[in-house]
């Protein structure tokens, strides 16, 4: 366990950071403990990378399903997070199959998926984009420790010292172990452009029938501008201890391209040079703008 340099509020441990507040060495390793059933289903992403998006999607597809009744339930419920506040009885009480959702990184997630009990997705955002939409989280996220400009959140960015670390070793990590895992990528890009397909594909690897009037539906429920006015996916039901709702929202933009409006040329060309020397070895494709 290692301090953080530029966020007093996190403890590193095994290249992740958590906050000191809500985990210590002895939880996170309880995690990986954790007995999967072949059908559960762990939403994986770096934060600010479209998570309750996706959250609400895999809400809407199984309610639309058996779990019918669920639709008045708030998506944190019905996807709760894997790696907070859950007893392990809370866990066994979940009826199959279980969706969890959860920042991780490979090395901490629970053993059992790594042997491909549970499936596994993964939302992928470029990076210039996750680091804008987090630069505005922070304002409202109460426990994270505040930077005074976006120059300086830059600088935490880029040297992982930020919730979950750095993105580069989150995606580098999730990509160079994916045959280990039972594993659907997507990305966030792919969900703005044609978000059906995005929701057909998951439907597909879930194991989902659904036929095309509920794909629509769920579509259009998914869209931002319903999920913006949706208080549940809003997540205006979030703990005032954790979240400073006069600070901003958590349906923000919901675009593509809006680093361009925070970053210098300067500042983005840093993170270009950065970014080519740290992926250069993956065959990942990102789309930066529209
Ligand atoms: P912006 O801050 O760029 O608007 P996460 O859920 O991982 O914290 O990600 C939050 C980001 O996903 C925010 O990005 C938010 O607006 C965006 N988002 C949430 N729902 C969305 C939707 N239905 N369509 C597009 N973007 C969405």
């Amino acid at each position: 366990v290692t301090p953080v340099q530029r966020n007093c509020n996190l403890f590193r441990y095994k290249g992740y950071c958590f906050l000191k507040q809500l985990h210590n060495k002895e939880s996170v390793d309880a995690l990986q403990d954790f007995l999967t059933r072949e059908d559960d289903v762990f939403l994986v992403t770096f934060p600010k990378s479209g998570t309750v998006w996706t959250q609400h999607i895999l809400s809407l597809i199984c309610s639309e399903g058996y779990r019918k009744g669920t639709e008045n339930t708030s998506t944190i419920d019905t996807v709760p997070w894997f790696d907070f506040n859950l007893t392990k009885q809370d866990y066994d009480e979940i009826p199959s199959p279980r969706l969890f959702v959860t920042h991780l990184s490979p090395c901490l997630v629970p053993r059992d998926l790594k042997n491909k009990k549970g499936k596994v997705i993964y939302v992928i955002r470029n990076p210039k984009d996750v680091m804008t939409s987090m630069y505005y989280f922070n304002n409202m996220a109460v426990l994270s420790q505040k930077q005074p400009n976006f120059g300086k959140f830059m600088e935490a960015f880029l040297s992982g010292d930020v919730y979950a670390g750095s993105w580069f070793d989150h995606v580098r990590g999730w990509y160079t172990h994916k045959d280990d895992f039972n594993i659907l990528y997507i990305k966030y890009e792919d969900m703005i452009m044609d978000l059906r397909s995005v929701v057909k594909q998951i439907c597909t690897f879930i194991g989902r029938e659904m036929d095309e009037a509920s794909l629509n539906n769920v579509a259009e429920k998914a869209a931002f501008k319903e999920m913006k006015k949706d208080p549940r996916a809003n997540r205006e039901d979030a703990p005032e201890e954790l979240v400073d709702k006069s600070k901003g929202t958590f349906m923000r933009k919901g675009t593509i391209g809006d680093w361009k409006n925070e970053m210098t040329v300067a500042q983005s060309e840093q993170f270009d040079a950065l970014f080519e020397e740290q992926m250069k070895d993956l065959p990942l494709t990102f789309t930066w703008d529209l």
